[in-house]
């Protein structure tokens, strides 16, 4: 599937491309529009070492390139293309040597939160990143139950964080069943980030919790500058084109790379009508 011809049409929506000149042309497109990007290069759960190499070196190389170029950019990584599942060690000197790289140009490093069992090497190897370097941002699920204590833990530590609902599939052992108890946690969580975290990002295409979030900075007079929102790449432009208009902070999360297979299924995942949007794209000629 990932080097198919027909990639480009299936996945040109959600994808900027297959190379990183792709991916900064859609950066400097977005940054004109005023919207902030985090770059992703695609990738997870490597299975040797050298994978796990280059994909640090794809990052270094991005980290820099950006800095060049002087977009308003971010990188987000997924420990597992680190090698996490392999060796938490390298895996941590890869991202010291990433968030050191950031540091240097002035750049920021989020981590992309994966499947529960991972999130304690995670917040050890982002917290203890922040504590010498700063330039890292975390990632919180708010389907998990445990995120309140991460929350609570991070904002002590002034750690910035993105909230997301989550896109795993977690057994209810962990993680809310129910989507209502998600959204509910979801907006109790921004609320306590936006009150006392540092510059929060509150990554969702869901009405119900951008609106929640709109009335409480009001109600609580938190300046826009304070925090931002964050979407992917595709979703939901109405809402985009909303808050950017609405003078809001917007950050796009931009895929690029040839190991799009796992991304893009997951965006199908979450919504199937994502599928006709598929299937009008296989049958254009
Ligand atoms: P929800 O799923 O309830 O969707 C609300 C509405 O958004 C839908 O009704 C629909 O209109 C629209 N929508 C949502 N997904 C769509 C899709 N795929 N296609 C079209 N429309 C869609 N997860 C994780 O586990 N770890 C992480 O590190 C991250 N990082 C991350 C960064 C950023 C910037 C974003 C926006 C999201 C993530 N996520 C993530 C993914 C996140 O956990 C979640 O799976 C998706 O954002 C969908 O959840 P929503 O909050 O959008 O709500």
């Amino acid at each position: 599937m990932e080097t198919s011809p027909l990639a480009g049409r299936l996945t040109g929506r959600f994808v900027a491309g297959q190379t990183l000149e792709q991916e900064l042309e859609v950066c400097r497109r977005l940054n004109q529009q005023g919207i902030l990007v985090t770059v992703d290069h695609l990738g997870e759960k490597v299975t040797s070492l050298e994978e796990a190499r280059s994909s640090r070196d794809a990052y270094l190389d991005t980290l820099s390139r950006i800095a060049q170029q002087k977009l308003e950019a971010s990188v987000s990584v997924k420990l597992s293309q680190f090698g996490l599942g392999l060796s938490e060690e390298v895996c941590r000197q890869s991202a010291q040597c990433l968030v050191s790289r950031a540091s240097e140009v002035g750049g920021l490093v989020e981590f992309d939160m994966e499947s529960h069992e991972t999130v304690d090497s995670n917040l050890a190897i982002v917290t203890g990143l922040h504590e010498r370097f700063g330039r890292v941002r975390s990632v919180i699920q708010a389907y998990l139950y445990r995120s309140a204590g991460d929350i609570a833990m991070l904002c002590r530590n002034r750690v910035p964080v993105r909230l997301c609902k989550g896109a795993y599939q977690e057994p209810p052992a962990v993680a809310f069943p129910r989507k209502a108890d998600v959204n509910e946690n979801y907006k109790r969580l921004s609320e306590v980030l936006l009150e006392q975290g540092v510059y929060p990002a509150l990554a969702t295409h869901d009405p119900e919790m951008i609106d929640h979030a709109l009335a409480f900075v009001e109600r609580k007079g938190i300046p826009k500058e304070g925090f931002e929102f964050q979407m992917l790449y595709g979703i939901r432009r109405d809402l985009q084109d909303r808050l950017i208009a609405g003078g809001y902070r917007l950050r796009l999360y931009v895929p690029y790379g040839g190991a799009w297979y796992p991304y893009f299924m997951r965006r199908l995942a979450e919504r199937p009508a994502n599928l006709l949007f598929l299937a009008r794209n296989l049958l254009r000629r």
